[in-house]
């Protein structure tokens, strides 16, 4: 009898090793998909107009002909994770078997130019300046300091490391990738239209360069949008008679609006510096009456109503959350703790985007 089919000691022990291997390895995974970013594989075969043969595609990223097997078993991995999709048919002239490589809908969002283009997102993430700091994590976690591990490690926090040069290519790609992911969020946009409809005016507090308020202001072009952001991100940015740019503080006052947009925002802070945020939507909004509120996009962990891959996801958020900024994505609980802490009366938590959830919360 097979012992690896019986549930035998020995059958626990392999998957085990697997599982554990599987972990030790999965850096792979995400290395991979950067090094395929950096190639610009997907723009390469979407610009061909057709499925690419390996042969194709070498010359097309003017790979060294001794690479062309790396370029094989790269694609072989990223196939096997989904980004890209292999079809073998037989080459009528030759009799020979040919394979091509197409994107499928991941990799899609990988093509350069395109509004929904997260790119910038694979390479901040996994930029080593935030790779690097993870050798650091014993020190941190035995020092008796309130720091993220980035500033731990850095001895600087993440937003004074964007920041120390406007012109740096961080704090762009940073405000790149936001922006990309905002127009993802454009696709929502539609299923939450309620949630803008009958408001006057609209503050984004945090809202980089105006990526999502320009889709607000497309849908609702009477609502009369503010971008709110630090000077540095809004310096020199215009709008027009319903889209202005502010350049402020959060953390001292918000300009006054009947709704207050917190977009990625919450998630950046810790408990104590979301209440001062929140605390200060709420002085924005007041006076307001019925019309006023806030509204947050932003995770919120359920592990009992999500599925393992969701709730994977968002663990790996707040882990990062915490681990650059030492912020934290938050369980229901914890929102509701929160929003009635800053002395709110009520809120409505609707789940958007897959992973994301819009949290509307009232005076
Ligand atoms: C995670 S990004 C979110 C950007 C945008 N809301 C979006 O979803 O695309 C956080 C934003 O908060 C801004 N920010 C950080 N500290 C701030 C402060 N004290 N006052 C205003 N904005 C601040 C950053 O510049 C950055 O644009």
């Amino acid at each position: 009898m097979d012992s690896s089919s019986n549930g035998s000691e020995e059958s626990q022990l392999y998957h085990a090793q697997i599982h554990l291997y599987k972990h030790i390895y999965s850096f792979i995974n995400s290395m991979a998909l950067k090094s395929a970013v950096e190639l610009g594989i997907a723009d390469a075969i979407h610009n061909h107009g057709k499925p690419m043969t390996l042969t194709e595609l070498a010359s097309s990223l003017k790979l060294h002909p001794s690479k062309v097997s790396v370029l094989y078993r790269l694609l072989r991995l990223l196939t096997h994770n989904g980004f890209f999709a292999k079809t073998t048919l037989m080459n009528g002239k030759e009799g020979e078997e040919e394979t091509t490589y197409s994107l499928t809908p991941p990799s899609m969002l990988l093509i350069s130019g395109k509004s929904t283009c997260l790119s910038p997102f694979v390479s901040g993430v996994l930029h080593p300046c935030r790779l690097n700091v993870w050798h650091s994590s014993k020190k941190w976690l035995t020092e008796d300091k309130e720091l993220s591990l980035f500033e731990s490690a850095r001895g600087e926090t993440f937003w004074d490391y964007l920041n120390k040069d406007t012109e740096s290519d961080e704090l762009s790609m940073f405000q790149e990738a936001m922006a990309a992911d905002s127009q993802i969020f454009n696709l929502a946009l539609k299923e939450c239209n309620h949630v803008f409809e009958g408001l006057e005016s609209i503050v984004d507090v945090g809202g980089g360069r105006g990526g999502f308020t320009k889709l607000i202001h497309e849908a609702f072009p009477d609502l009369k949008c503010t971008v709110f952001d630090q000077p540095q991100v809004v310096a020199n940015l215009s709008g027009d008679e319903n889209l202005k740019f502010v350049g402020g503080d959060m953390f001292e006052s918000i300009p006054s609006a009947d709704a207050v947009l917190l977009k990625w925002i919450l998630h950046d802070w810790n408990d104590e510096l979301s209440l001062k945020i929140l605390e200060n939507c709420k002085k924005a909004i007041s006076g307001k009456g019925k019309k006023g509120k806030v509204i947050i996009i932003d995770i919120s962990i359920d592990e009992t109503s999500d599925n393992h891959e969701t709730n994977e996801l968002k663990l790996d958020f707040d882990f990062m959350m915490m681990t650059l900024l030492n912020g934290k994505e938050r369980e229901k609980k914890e929102w509701e703790k929160l929003i009635l802490d800053a002395g709110f009366s009520s809120y409505k938590i609707t789940p958007i985007c897959g992973f994301k959830s819009i949290i509307e919360v009232y005076p």
